[in-house]
């Protein structure tokens, strides 16, 4: 008998904004707190895909000598507010992220996606009114937006702007550089730095004439998201947070996007992309899958509730239904 990992639906207690992050939530056939205390320490990962054999072999991971799994966020009962108007457009995300897992965050247009990855990474606009966000161990909500990033939190935003007379090399040096010095780590001159990218232009498979160029201006839109990979790559950041990282793409320039994305991908490493459309989750595979609706995640399930969108779009996952 196989059990697989069902996506939770409404009658599930996940989407009230007081449920308990993810770790904790039961699954429909049973709960993960079970599995953790039955099981050795496996990754995440694996119970996520294996949950069926792991049920059934509790004896996977054999040696269990695998770390222990470490949370990379934490995010508990988040409400955020327009800091102008005080509208409140985050009514309660939880969300836990361990290390080496790849999440994804879909939802309609409007459903506020941008808005809590903008709040994750302390952009002003934003206030944020209750709950608490703990990042590798340390309050996230106290830093300031460049803290967190020095912190190993990246952002690559739905539009990158373009920044007019800097070129980028410049850019991602003053970055790199920026970082070291916050970490106490020895700061790169631009040649041995221009030997530190080197090699991660050519895994990305980017031309190395791109450093030449002033920041994205006159980039195409693949052009502008790969760069942001770039800035991910040199920063080495342990969360990536990518905002429609596919927006805008065609399907050529996508896995481009997609395959520069899973070239960074290490078991230490984690991703929250968000994204309207299921076809990104074709290249890159999330660990979990959070469906969000007014302002919290009202759904959470492994790749199968992509299957779900695709035959009932988000009607077939709403809330509501
Ligand atoms: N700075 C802001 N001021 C006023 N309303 C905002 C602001 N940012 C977002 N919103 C509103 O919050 C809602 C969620 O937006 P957003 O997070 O961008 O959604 P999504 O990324 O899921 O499409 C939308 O109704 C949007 O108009
Ligand atoms: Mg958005």
């Amino acid at each position: 008998m196989a059990h697989t990992l069902h996506v939770l639906t409404s009658a599930s207690p996940v989407p009230c904004s007081r449920s308990p992050p993810l770790k904790h939530r039961p699954f429909t056939v049973f709960s993960s707190t079970h599995l953790r205390r039955s099981i050795p320490p496996l990754t995440r990962r694996s119970l996520s895909l294996n949950a069926s054999l792991a049920v059934e072999s509790p004896s996977i991971s054999g040696s269990g000598e695998a770390e222990p799994l470490k949370p990379l966020l934490e995010v508990k009962d988040l409400t955020a507010v327009v800091a102008e108007s005080k509208e409140e457009l985050l009514h309660g995300v939880n969300l836990t992220i361990y290390e080496g897992e790849v999440h994804a965050v879909m939802g309609k247009n409007g459903s506020g996606k941008s808005t809590f990855s903008k709040v994750l990474v302390g952009h002003p606009d934003y206030e944020v009114t209750g709950g608490s966000v703990i990042f590798k161990g340390q309050n996230l909500l106290d830093m300031e937006p460049d803290e967190r990033s020095h912190t190993g939190l990246f952002m690559s935003f739905q539009s990158p702007v373009a920044i007019p007379g800097v070129s980028n090399s410049d850019f991602l040096l003053m970055a790199y550089n920026a970082r070291q010095a916050k970490l106490g780590l020895p700061e790169l001159d631009p040649i041995k730095f221009y030997s530190y990218i080197q090699p991660k232009l050519a895994a990305l498979n980017m031309d190395p004439l791109f450093l030449n160029r002033n920041v994205n201006e006159g980039f195409s839109g693949g052009e502008r998201k790969r760069n942001e990979i770039l800035q991910l790559s040199v920063l080495e950041a342990d969360l990536a947070v990518l905002d429609e990282i596919d927006s805008g793409l065609d399907v050529d320039a996508l896995q481009d996007v997609a395959k520069a994305v899973n070239s960074l991908l290490t078991p230490k490493r984690s991703i929250l992309m968000i994204t309207h459309y299921r076809r990104l989750l074709d290249y890159i595979t999330p660990t979990y899958i959070h469906i969000m609706e007014d302002g919290r995640i009202v759904k959470t399930g492994d790749v199968s509730i992509a299957q779900l969108l695709e035959e009932g779009g988000y009607k077939a996952l709403s809330s509501t239904s």
